[in-house]
């Protein structure tokens, strides 16, 4: 174990105390006879031998505030050394091709470790820092490498049982453990998640004020990408999604190549990362600045069913309440165009929106898009509890070839996506930076012409 040696240059702490009061309630809840072995995640090939720039395992970097390939995290509560780190050695040539690493000293004096070690000496280490562990908690989902190293210790455990060492006999998934501290934001994570919403935010109204005719759904993208960086992002916290026109009916749509037409609309769904956590918000206008009437009165539907879902997200109430009083809407909205038949009950009961709302309208939201935590507790949805942040998102897609919509709504997409923190007092919408009413939208829509 390394003792405090100061030999580095920087020694500003970097480990804040919110990453210190996350693993004590972690400590808290796995008690003594447990220990948590984590993954800091690794570098993802690119093609050949090129790389994804690093984006830490969110459980790993919600306990460490570390972002560096390879580290593992072992948690002991209770135990000396209580929290041990295993990070990349320090490698004068080595960091020249790929970057400073903090080494052990470095875990130890800027990430508060009890101890650290080269990651090279893991397995080794691991059969000893586990004599007497009852429990181990781990990723079941990811890290085979880690597995495997843990099966090793356990079976070197085994090997030395009659020497009086005992190994775990318990293996544990931790991402529920996780999930279950996640899903509650304290306050560093809000600030944070706040702030990577406002980013958003900020990326969602330069996009509005810049659309035209004539750019494509390339600029658009390059426009609220350069804000999330320009404000200290570390970029999008997936994919960013703008489609113009019927592109705006394939959900998963991340081409984002085409040309911005007039008289279409553009869906844009697009959240900014800050420091492991993500915004998740969607606006969909007209590109030439004004909604037709059909598009408006299309337009109308969804944004009743948001503003509804919204005013739902309240405590004592659940996902599937806000997602039925979203449907009901949309029902009734598709009914009042033709789209279906029938009486709205049936419409709902039988599923007859699934061709125009194929997916749900909420999930969890924070380190990832669709963030940590169970949905059911027992088989009942999960009543919602102040701290937890959702999504809203309701939407319309119309397909292009629909012979029952109207000519002008053959191929649009509508979605209105707002970030929602549960509180006591009621929903509080983080992202109510960006317009939403027609209005408001039609007042700010190419104003400001970037490009
Ligand atoms: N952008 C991903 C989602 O809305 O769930
Ligand atoms: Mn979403
Ligand atoms: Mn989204």
């Amino acid at each position: 174990m390394l003792t405090h040696v100061l030999t580095l240059t920087d020694t500003t702490p970097s480990a804040s105390s919110s990453t210190a009061s996350r693993r004590q309630r972690i400590g808290a809840r796995i008690g003594d006879g447990a220990a948590l072995l984590l993954p800091g995640g690794a570098l993802q090939t690119r093609s050949n031998d090129t790389e994804q720039r690093f984006r830490p395992d969110s459980d790993f970097f919600y306990l460490t505030g570390l972002a560096e390939p390879g580290a593992v995290l072992l948690l002991r509560p209770g135990r000396e050394p209580e929290f041990t780190l295993f990070v990349q050695p320090r490698d004068p040539k080595a960091e020249i091709w790929s970057g400073r690493r903090i080494g052990p000293e470095g875990a130890i004096h800027r990430y508060g470790a009890d101890a650290a070690h080269p990651l090279g000496e893991l397995a080794e280490r691991l059969p000893a820092l586990l004599d007497g562990v009852e429990s181990v908690y781990l990723p079941f989902h990811h890290a085979p490498d880690l597995h495997l190293a843990l099966l090793a210790a356990l079976a070197h455990l085994h090997r030395r049982d009659r020497l009086g060492e005992q190994r775990p006999e318990c293996l544990r998934d931790a991402r529920a453990l996780l999930g279950e501290d996640r899903i509650f934001k304290d306050a560093a994570a809000l600030t944070t998640l706040r702030r990577a919403v406002e980013i958003s935010a900020e990326g969602h109204l330069a996009a509005i004020r810049g659309v035209r005719p004539g750019l494509s759904e390339r600029d658009i993208e390059a426009i609220i990408e350069h804000r999330f960086r320009r404000l200290g992002a570390s970029g999008p916290g997936y994919g960013t999604i703008v489609g113009g026109g019927d592109n705006a009916t394939i959900l998963h749509y991340v081409a984002n190549d085409a040309p911005l037409i007039a008289g279409q609309l553009l869906l844009v769904d697009a959240g900014a990362e800050l420091d492991c956590f993500t915004g998740d918000i969607t606006r969909t206008y007209p590109i030439s600045g004004r909604f037709s009437p059909e598009q408006r009165d299309l337009y109308q539907i969804v944004l009743a069913a948001n503003e509804a879902g919204i005013r739902e997200a309240r405590v004592g109430s659940d996902i599937d309440a806000i997602h039925g009083v979203c449907l009901r809407i949309l029902a009734e909205g598709l009914l009042d165009l033709h789209l279906v038949e029938g009486g709205v009950d049936e419409v709902i009961e039988q599923q007859r929106y699934l061709p125009y709302y194929m997916h749900r309208t909420s999930h969890w939201l924070g380190a990832d898009v669709h963030d940590a935590g169970h949905y059911t507790l027992g088989r009942r949805p999960r009543p919602l509890q102040p701290g937890i942040v959702l999504t809203v998102e309701p939407a319309l897609y119309i397909p292009a070839d629909d012979p029952r919509a109207p000519p002008g709504l053959r191929g649009c997409g509508i979605r209105i996506e707002d970030d929602v923190l549960i509180r006591a007092e009621g929903p509080e919408v983080l992202s109510a930076g960006v317009p939403k009413a027609v209005a408001e939208l039609e007042a700010i829509l190419g104003s400001d012409p970037l490009l």
